[in-house]
């Protein structure tokens, strides 16, 4: 839509200039070969007052154009404040300032029309932790965070901030303790200081730049003529992604929140400035050691930046525990596909590799690729042969694909070592090899 308006003015110009051309070629030609009764002083001064109502009638056409940008912000805005309210009516009394022991969710189950999008939701958040909120689009996450900062209410099961029910804490206060950076965050057409005190009058200016330190917000913001004084947003100065998000997390922690919520902060970056910022988020939570809330869609973020994971899928948590656990031992299929890549093996393979009927996962780095006529391994491994079908340098590591008995298609990632190392073997597509893994390394998953 927005883009649809932006492509008004062009083609506004673009038709002005051509409606000129044809009144020039058809009435010059009919003024040239006297075929009309208009004279050539005539048709010139017809051409010039024609070319004054242009200007005017493309004003009104980007005049359209703006208003149209116009309300699309006030949508955003009014999204925004119409979220707000929504659980002011019967609002808790409880003033809380900090995070004492843990947030839990206790049997959550919430919807926002009929459908439920959260099914009994039960986890626990320590004090100081780092967890990450993973799964696909649409699993639930968000809503988690929307909860969290009361802008829904629970209404099945129960939210408790360190063992009282969320809704007999006042709101503002509660979410004076927590910080949120979204998506996409909005800022506003206003200045850099507003747009990180939320205009409020009462906080002092080294507040301010202590915030936009902490978010690595300050150098650039001191470089600008106006520092904190610049105006931005809609009309202002254009912010990148990466300050966008800076500024936003300025904003988010100029309260000396107790809890950080941060839902996919990075999602709008490209890859190399998302890696730069999770650097100085992990710095940050290091620094000031509050509770983070990280929600995210990319699974490599989830293992650099928490403690914990929780895997959503479809408003249930699918699983949930240390990074570790997560990647090493997941325990269903959709988690061993969702963190990291996995083979999956369905069914029994062989009597002596797996002798039950039941799918198991083993991720490609575990698997060591050697040729057949490899002395056979100990007891502990697991080995099997197949044929080299397809291989795909990647920089860092080589990835082999490997058909084993027909059937079951195997990627094996191998480290691309210097080429004179020692025992290296690099097969070549169709050349018969030895699969070798650790039993201990293939987990059995539910479906
Ligand atoms: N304001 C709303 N009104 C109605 N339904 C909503 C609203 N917000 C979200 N939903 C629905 O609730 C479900 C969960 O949405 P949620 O935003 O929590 O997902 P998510 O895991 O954050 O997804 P994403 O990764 O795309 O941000 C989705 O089916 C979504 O369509
Ligand atoms: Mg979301």
């Amino acid at each position: 839509m927005y883009k649809r308006f932006e492509l008004a003015s062009p083609i506004s110009e673009f038709l002005g200039v051509a409606t000129v051309a044809g009144i020039l070629l058809i009435g010059g030609s009919m003024v040239l070969d006297k075929s009309s009764d208009i004279s050539a002083s005539e048709f010139i001064a017809f051409i010039i007052i024609f070319s004054q109502v242009l200007n005017p009638a493309k004003a009104i056409s980007n005049a359209f154009n703006t208003i149209q940008r116009g309300l699309a912000s006030a949508d955003r805005t009014f999204e925004y404040m119409d979220k707000t309210i929504i659980v002011e009516e019967e609002d808790g009394t409880q003033k809380i300032d900090k995070l004492a022991s843990k947030i839990s969710f206790n049997n959550v189950s919430f919807a926002y029309e009929t459908d439920e999008v959260l099914d009994k939701i039960n986890f626990d958040i320590k004090k100081g932790e780092k967890i990450a909120l993973i799964g696909p689009s649409g699993s639930g996450k968000s809503t988690i965070i929307d909860l969290l900062s009361k802008f829904y209410k629970v209404k099945k099961g129960e939210i408790k901030i360190d063992g009282k029910n969320i809704n007999t804490y006042d709101t503002y206060s509660l979410r004076t303790m927590m910080g949120v950076v979204t998506q996409e965050s909005i800022v506003f057409h206003d200045t850099i200081k507003n747009n990180i005190t939320f205009g409020n009058k009462n906080i002092n200016m080294e507040k301010i730049i202590n915030a936009a330190k902490i978010a690595n917000a300050y150098e650039f913001i001191n470089k600008l003529e106006n520092k904190f004084d610049t105006i931005i947003g809609e009309r202002g100065l254009k912010l990148s992604g990466g300050q966008r998000q800076r500024v936003a997390l300025a904003r988010a922690l100029i309260n000396h929140p107790s809890v950080l919520l941060l839902d996919e902060p990075l999602g709008a970056l490209d890859l190399k400035l998302r890696e730069k910022m999770q650097i100085e988020l992990k710095d940050l939570q290091r620094k000031i050691g509050i509770t983070f809330i990280y929600v995210t869609h990319d699974q490599q973020e989830a293992l650099s930046m928490s403690d914990r994971i929780a895997v959503f899928n479809n408003g249930q948590i699918e699983q949930i525990g240390t990074t570790k656990e997560i990647y090493e031992t997941p325990r269903t299929l959709f988690v061993a596909d969702f963190v990291g890549s996995s083979n999956v093996i369905h069914g029994k393979l062989s009597e002596q590799i797996f002798d039950k009927n039941a799918s198991f996962t083993i991720r490609p780095e575990r698997i060591r690729i050697l040729p057949l006529s490899e002395e056979t391994p100990s007891n502990q491994e697991i080995c099997i042969s197949g044929k080299v079908t397809d291989i795909q340098y990647q920089g860092a590591n080589f990835k082999y694909m490997v058909l084993l008995d027909g059937q079951h298609e195997i990627v094996v990632q191998q480290q691309n070592l210097r080429p004179n190392t020692k025992h290296l073997f690099q097969p070549k597509i169709g050349q018969e090899v030895r699969l070798v893994w650790n039993r201990l390394d293939s987990n059995e998953v539910i479906l």
